[in-house]
């Protein structure tokens, strides 16, 4: 396997002896993107939040104190080391039950209908084995007016990395708000940003 073959499989899906490297880099270089994406979600104090593909983790602490102690944060990622590496760095928050933290992916989450009020997610949309069914899932738990938040790179720069030869999706944030509304989001738009490191947000509201 070449490197750029093994950094996008690493990307996709942190595993092995890579993986606490692979959350280091995510949360180092992602930060800006994860704090706007929390900025356009605006989770209130009180609010129950779902974050899919949280990576590292940086998101987490953010999102817990924005919620604040009657809030809850979900966190779902498919990778048992971020998973792993998530439930040894909150452990507080776990054991107050203010974060639930499962092994998932978009396809396979557990709450039930109307379950949160918000969810985000940052760079994961790409992984996702199908656009259609993942966003009628995170309809189906979003409460009537919960918003949608996925935050995406520059399309030309992930087909540059390897991420379409490798069979990810690398569409424009105009058709992520295409497939937003064709999922019945409504007032689905894009949030765009001048600092490329910051990334693009679309954003959806569940009806
Ligand atoms: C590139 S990392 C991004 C992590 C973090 N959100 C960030 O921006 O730093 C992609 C994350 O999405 C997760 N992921 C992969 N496939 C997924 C899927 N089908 N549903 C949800 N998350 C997925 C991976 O395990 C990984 O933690």
């Amino acid at each position: 396997m070449t490197f750029k073959r093994r950094l996008v499989a690493q990307l996709s899906r942190p595993s092995g002896w890579a993986a606490p490297w692979m959350a280091r880099l995510l949360d180092h270089f992602n930060q800006k993107q994860v704090r706007r994406a929390i900025a356009h979600l605006a989770p209130a104090p009180g609010g129950r939040i779902l974050e899919l593909g949280f990576g590292g983790g940086v998101s987490l602490p953010l999102l817990l104190d924005a919620v604040g102690e009657g809030g809850v944060v979900f966190g779902a990622d498919p990778s048992a080391e971020m998973i792993r590496r998530a439930r040894r760095r909150q452990r507080r928050a776990l054991a107050a039950g203010r974060l639930e933290l499962v092994e998932a992916g978009v396809s396979a989450l557990p709450w039930p209908d109307d379950h949160v009020d918000g969810v985000m997610s940052v760079n994961t949309v790409y992984f996702w084995p199908d656009l259609e069914a993942g966003l009628a899932g995170l309809r189906r738990l979003l409460r009537p007016g919960g918003r949608l938040v996925l935050s995406i790179g520059d399309p030309k720069e992930l087909e540059e990395m390897g991420f379409a030869e490798a069979g990810f999706r690398t569409l424009t944030a105009a058709q992520y708000v295409e497939a937003l509304t064709g999922a019945g989001f409504a007032d689905a738009e894009v949030r765009a940003h001048d600092d490329p490191m910051e990334g693009t947000c679309v954003v959806g509201t569940s009806p």
